[in-house]
């Protein structure tokens, strides 16, 4: 079937999935708690009859089709949400305080069971395996590391692996991605600033991590703008600065958080390196004590193997039109596809949403970002297509 053929098929089908992604929508939850989105992803597979596995890193589920006679493509959706409190006009607009999809993944679950839908119809052509991934936990849990822990990449072997992301600064119709590294290697960090409390008036008497944390802050961004080569990416954010409850005592200390990024692991592990030493020797200067730690996962960088996002531009180029497919400078947000394409060749594409009417040109992570929902069969017909065609090649 023609790219063409696929995406007239998956448009058929968008009321299907836009309730699906709006059911989602409704009803958020965070990392590996995916405990309803799940249960409908696996209701939705029973519904189409396609088999699956679960659990699997921990609220995942892992579906199949084909006759396992070839080649094996995965076809990867991320499903968890933000703690973000949604502020956008959407009649379906999240049902539970503080949380929301706000990057998408409800989207992404949408379209790849869209695509289970469509692969389902045409299961007598595909010879060989298409292996769906619904894996939690994308925003800082590590989900697709647990996934690929838990097997997913074998038994069949998983020979090129797929994903979608949604993407505000593309128009819908638009679609977009790199060859070699095109989102960053990430890691969340924590900072103790630890000092004397006193009173305010006497700071004499005091050691001021106040004062300390400020001069971390500041010197912190010397690492990416004063040592690391200019032409080797790199960021360090600090999020959130907690300290002290009155405004005449000088608490005993003050705790950062933050982020820090790069497009190479060796990079990384440089800057948090850095993060360490001149928060210590900065803190030790005013008297305070700085630990620094690295809790969450580093992810990777995700990086495209660049003959597969050569095969997906060229199918893409047939469905949406060459001239509205791009090519697009590395991003510094991080995504845990990371684990994925680390071990099998693959490659993450950027799905345009934007529309000016519909006011969804709005970043991922907002309060009001909003999708624009025509975007969803288009995404459903590049999996589809993908799988596919991927199958043929490798046979
Ligand atoms: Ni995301």
């Amino acid at each position: 079937m023609t790219a063409t053929e696929t995406r007239t098929q998956a448009t058929e089908i968008q009321d299907w999935i836009v309730e699906i992604r709006r059911r989602l929508h409704r009803h958020p939850e965070l990392m590996y708690e995916e405990v309803e989105t799940s249960k409908l992803v696996r209701e939705t597979l029973d519904g189409l009859g396609i088999e699956y596995r679960s659990p699997i890193a921990k609220t995942g589920v892992l579906g199949w089709l084909g006759d396992g006679d070839g080649p094996c493509v995965a076809l990867r959706a991320d499903m968890d949400a933000l703690p973000i409190h949604e502020e956008t006009d959407v009649d379906f607009r999240s049902e539970v305080d503080g949380k929301m999809h706000a990057c998408g993944h409800d989207c992404h679950t949408a379209m790849l069971l869209g695509a289970a839908r469509l692969l389902k119809e045409r299961e007598s052509e595909i010879h060989g395996t298409v292996k769906l991934l619904f894996q939690p936990a994308e925003e800082g849990g590590a989900g697709g590391k647990l996934m690929s822990e838990e097997g997913v990449l074998e038994d069949p072997a998983v020979e090129r692996i797929f994903g979608l992301h949604v993407w505000p600064e593309l128009e819908t119709g638009q679609a977009g991605s790199r060859p070699g590294t095109f989102l960053a290697a990430s890691s969340s960090l924590t900072m103790t600033v630890a000092g004397k409390g006193g009173h305010a008036a006497m700071p004499h008497l005091a050691v001021d991590p106040v004062h300390a944390a400020a001069q971390i802050i500041t010197s912190l961004q010397g690492i990416v703008s004063r040592e690391a080569d200019p032409l080797n990416s790199g960021v360090v954010s600090i999020t959130a600065v907690h300290g002290g409850e009155a405004s005449n005592v000088i608490p005993p200390e003050v705790q950062l958080r933050g982020t820090v990024r790069a497009l190479t692991m060796d990079n990384l592990v440089w800057i948090q390196q850095r993060v360490i030493d001149i928060a210590a020797g900065v803190a030790a200067a005013h008297r305070c004590e700085a630990t620094t730690q690295f809790p969450g996962n580093d992810y990777p960088p995700t990086v495209n193997d660049p003959a597969t996002w050569d095969f997906a531009r060229n199918l893409a180029g047939r469905m949406l039109g060459d001239e509205r497919i791009e090519e697009l400078a590395p991003v510094m947000g991080g995504e845990d596809f990371a684990y994925y394409t680390e071990r099998v060749p693959g490659c993450f594409v950027a799905l345009g949403i934007a529309d000016e009417q519909k006011g969804t040109g709005i970043s991922v992570h907002h309060p009001k970002f909003k999708v624009d929902e025509d975007a969803l069969p288009l995404g459903t017909a590049l999996h589809v297509q993908f799988a596919m065609e991927m199958l043929e090649e490798l046979r």
